[in-house]
């Protein structure tokens, strides 16, 4: 069973996606940290966002996420070593967005999702992956497909409190604007652009809590379930 979520930046979708992971005893398969990983290492080598820099930049990295037992809260490796923080601040969201642009990322992102969902729905496990293009592109037949989406606002005082709590400077007026700018290079891009997949039940997290998302995504994958 894969489980697809997507939607723009603080929608939810990650606290949605881990925690409903946890409970199916699933994978949580966090698309966006992956993407982040790459946008990370184009500023360590200090690359042009380019289709050209990209070809020769993506095949000489490795990106593996390494879930907690747990809590399925996810360790990020970017050739070996631990990115998990620096993955997290503005510059490397910035960077993820622009390298989400680029054909020969996509292209090695989506066959490296595809390999890791097949191996864990081999041995019967849940998948749920959250990303922009789950639903759309990379899963197109999940039978469970979620679109969050939330106020602007909500969003950026969610984004603003999640780097307040990492300790950086989260000026809500900055956020916001780079929220936006995001989401207009997600959604406007010719490759896998941001969009609900037309079979997906679109969810607005605006006025929800956490809990009341996820309860949302298990009951409707235990529908989903008892029907098949
Ligand atoms: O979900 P996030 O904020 O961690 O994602 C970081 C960037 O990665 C986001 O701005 C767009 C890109 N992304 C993407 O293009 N496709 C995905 N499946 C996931 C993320």
């Amino acid at each position: 069973m894969i489980v697809a979520i997507d939607g723009p930046a603080g929608s939810g979708k990650s606290t949605t996606a881990r925690r409903a992971a946890q409970r199916l005893g699933g994978l949580y398969l966090d698309t966006g940290a992956m993407f982040r990983a790459i946008g990370l290492a184009f500023l360590d080598q200090d690359q042009p966002f380019t289709d050209a820099a990209a070809a020769v930049l993506v095949p000489s990295l490795t990106v593996e996420l390494d879930p907690h037992p747990d809590t399925s809260a996810l360790t990020v490796r970017l050739n070996g070593d631990d990115v998990t923080e620096r993955i997290r601040s503005g510059p490397a969201a910035q960077a993820a967005s622009r390298a989400a642009s680029l054909g020969p990322v996509r292209d090695a992102m989506l066959r490296s999702q595809r390999a890791v969902a097949a191996d864990w729905t081999s041995h019967g496990r849940a998948v749920v992956a959250e990303g922009r293009d789950m639903g759309s592109v990379v899963f197109p037949d999940a039978p469970v497909k979620f679109f969050l989406i939330a106020d602007i606002e909500a969003r950026a005082q969610r984004r603003a409190a999640d780097l307040a709590a990492r300790g950086e400077t989260a000026d809500v007026d900055q956020v916001r604007a780079e929220i936006a700018e995001r989401d207009r290079r997600d959604q406007n891009r010719a490759l896998a652009p941001l969009q609900a997949a037309p079979d997906a039940i679109v969810l607005d997290t605006t006025a929800l809590t956490p809990e009341e998302q996820v309860e949302r995504v298990v009951q409707t994958v235990r529908t989903v379930q008892k029907a098949q």
